[in-house]
């Protein structure tokens, strides 16, 4: 794959294959593939309890999956817990943000992780490396020295944007990081997605506003009652295919499986581009089913699932 803009290759980070999660007797989660390249800002969508927060907590080594694989950087890993996902590079930022109101930007941002002189903190550094930080986000901070309880619910989504990024992180979860904000901080935080994609980060951004979706992601991965039901491109979707998809008039969710590796390959406009199951193996290779790349661009061929290449 290459990056819609900078054309350079980007590389799979993430891959979840198969992935069940149940409470109880509430299935959560059943069979879910996903993936996400660096530099590539894959939406997450799907009704109330759809299972986007489960599968991202699955990452964020809340919830351990009951069943499935997860590879890093092609290799098989095991998340078991919130120390293991920051180890290898996932950052979650959750709806609730978890700041420290009483505390400054600088803060903050470097709390756990607090940069020191010998015995004391060297304070110095911290702020001018918080600003270096939010200048590289083009962020909208008056001052690093005020308590976040005195900034915007904008402001505070770029505070907790920037203290996920101490550790420069493979991969940036946003759950829902628009919901409670107004017209221009929603704005300044899709612009704040897009810096993140520019820095390479892989990010992915759970949404129910089809068009912050529409606005800053370059593909699109459907759940719906716990199962993909399509993931999409977003150079050749609708808002309308998406909520389609989303509240099941159209229903994919048994897609070109690899044990159905006789459904027809879809490529048309607003055709779901392909499945997770397939699109996970999407490598360079003669023959296989024609994926169209985000944004237009050039088409390529993948290997269907199952044929023992991998
Ligand atoms: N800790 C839990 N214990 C029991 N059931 C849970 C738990 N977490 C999630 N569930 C259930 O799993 C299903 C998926 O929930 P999840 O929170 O992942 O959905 P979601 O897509 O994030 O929904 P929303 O858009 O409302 O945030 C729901 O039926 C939910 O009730
Ligand atoms: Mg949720």
């Amino acid at each position: 794959m290459t990056h819609p803009r900078t054309g350079r290759p980007r590389d799979r980070v993430l891959t979840m294959r198969g992935i069940g999660k149940h409470f109880g007797a509430v299935k959560a989660l059943t069979d879910v593939d996903f993936w996400v390249n660096e530099g590539e800002v894959v939406a997450l969508v799907g009704d109330n309890g759809a299972g986007k927060s489960t599968l991202v907590k699955v990452l964020a080594g809340v919830h351990p999956p009951d069943a499935g694989t997860i590879e890093f950087d092609g290799e098989p890993v095991v998340i078991d817990s919130p120390a293991d996902a920051q180890e290898l590079g996932i950052e979650t930022i959750f709806q609730d943000l978890a700041l420290c109101d009483n505390l400054d930007v600088v803060a903050n941002l470097w709390l756990g992780r607090e940069l020191r002189d010998g015995a004391t903190l060297d304070e110095v550094d911290m702020e001018q490396r918080t600003w270096t930080l939010l200048r590289e986000l083009s962020a909208k901070i008056p001052s690093v020295r005020v308590p976040v309880a005195s900034l915007s619910g904008g402001q505070r989504q770029t505070v907790a944007i920037a203290r996920s990024l101490i550790g420069e992180p493979r991969v940036v979860i946003l759950d829902e990081p628009t919901a409670a904000l107004g017209v221009a901080q929603t704005a300044e935080v899709l612009n704040l997605i897009e810096r993140l994609r520019e820095r390479g980060h892989g990010v992915i951004l759970i949404s129910h506003n089809m068009a912050d979706v529409m606005a800053v992601a370059d593909r699109v991965v459907v759940l719906r009652l716990g199962r993909n039901n399509g993931v999409y491109n977003v150079a050749d979707v609708t808002s309308e295919i998406l909520i389609a998809a989303i509240t099941g008039a159209v229903d994919h969710s048994g897609m070109r499986r690899p044990d159905r590796a006789d459904a027809a390959p879809h490529a048309r406009d607003g055709e779901p581009v392909l499945d997770a199951a397939a699109a996970a193996t999407d490598e360079e290779t003669a023959g296989g089913t024609v994926i169209r790349m985000p944004r237009g661009g050039a088409r390529r061929t993948a290997r269907p699932r199952g044929d023992g290449s991998r």
